[in-house]
């Protein structure tokens, strides 16, 4: 593993490892620790459950951690084109920014998401990629502008946790929001669920479609597992699921046209998870979402309140999940430092 950007870049074997040794976590198993080594988080977006579950995970680890917040008067704005006359607000290019924290750290962890005005160059990851670049150091993305890797990672240990099967029904439903939200859950919440080879519903309003690039990825993980998905824009196509992900995203139709996005879904308040949809989908189905979450917008009190919520478990388990995946990281970068050295010695002897 060089980094982590994308869960559907993992083999399904490599997944499914990370995900035991994530639910060994959480029975109370301790992890290996790596003293001297060093993390850098470095978030220019917000957040509570990544940032708390990656220093807590750093800490079991016996990590140092370096933690860095982007804006205000966090570090300087950076500059992402190549070849940028820098006369405007940015500060410092991503090239040497990157660079620099590689020396620093072992293994640099980045939260950017999308901006929501430019689809060309959210669509090319800019933040990310430029540190995946540039940084010379494994890179794990905390979320960025395409994919949450980390929350997918965290679901799948929490369906396992949960024993719900590899070929249950799975519907990812778009929710109502006052905001347009970036697509990086529920791209890489389609992907997860049909990498695992569930028969996944990917129920949304007309008009709100993953892109292409998205869909393409997930289909291509169905095809591999034996998966199954479905697109609808019935929200009630629920019955018999094992699960009911909620998730709010903007649309591609009205990317960076807020007047649009709030005409568009100025008759779409009724996409909120209640209990009747929860009594249509059946006895067994839980629900589930990344959080944070608007109640009574995306879903119900009743639901999220109620027995067939996991949502709490499903953000405990982003600190065993990422505990999990720097472990794995980590030994691997010991391997890789004993293999140099083993072979800096063999020169050395060599006449
Ligand atoms: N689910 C998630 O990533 O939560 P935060 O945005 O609070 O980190």
């Amino acid at each position: 593993m060089n980094g982590f950007y994308h869960l559907g870049e993992l083999s399904t074997s490599t997944v499914e490892r990370l995900a035991q040794r994530a639910l060994e976590f959480r029975r109370g198993v301790q992890p290996v620790r790596f003293a001297g080594r060093g993390l850098g988080l470095f978030f220019l977006s917000p957040s509570l459950r990544t940032q708390a579950s990656f220093q807590r995970a750093a800490a079991k680890l016996g990590l140092d951690l370096v933690q860095l917040q982007g804006g205000g008067n966090g570090v300087w704005q950076l500059e992402l084109a190549d070849g940028a006359v820098m006369n405007g607000t940015s500060v410092e290019h991503v090239r040497e920014a990157a660079a620099v924290l590689g020396r620093f750290v072992d293994v640099l962890a980045i939260r950017a998401f999308s901006g929501g005005q430019d689809l060309a160059l959210d669509l090319s990851d800019p933040i990310v990629n430029g540190f995946r670049r540039f940084a010379g150091v494994p890179i794990v993305n905390m979320e960025s502008a395409l994919w949450h890797p980390c929350q997918a990672l965290a679901d799948w240990t929490t369906l396992d946790m949960l024993g719900v099967g590899r070929r249950a029904k799975f519907v990812l439903t778009w929710a109502n929001h006052p905001k347009p939200l970036p697509h990086a859950v529920p791209n890489s919440t389609l992907a997860m669920a049909l990498q695992r080879g569930m028969d996944v519903v990917l129920a949304r309003p007309d008009g709100y479609d993953l892109h292409p690039h998205a869909m393409a990825e997930a289909k291509r993980l169905a095809t591999e597992s034996g998966g199954r998905l479905t697109v609808t824009n019935d929200r009630n196509a629920v019955e018999g699921a094992a699960v009911v992900y909620a998730k709010s995203w903007g649309s591609l139709e009205a990317w960076g046209d807020l007047a649009k996005e709030q005409r568009m879904r100025a008759s779409l308040a009724n996409w909120c998870v209640d209990g009747e949809l929860m009594r249509r989908a059946g006895p067994s189905a839980r629900f589930m979402h990344c959080l944070p979450v608007r109640r009574n917008v995306v879903v119900k009190d009743e639901v999220l309140d109620g027995p067939t919520s996991v949502v709490i478990d499903q953000a405990e388990n982003r600190l065993h999940a990422q505990t999990a995946l720097l472990e794995r990281l980590f030994l691997e970068l010991e391997t890789q430092s004993k293999a140099r050295k083993s072979s800096m010695e063999l020169e050395e002897v060599r006449p």
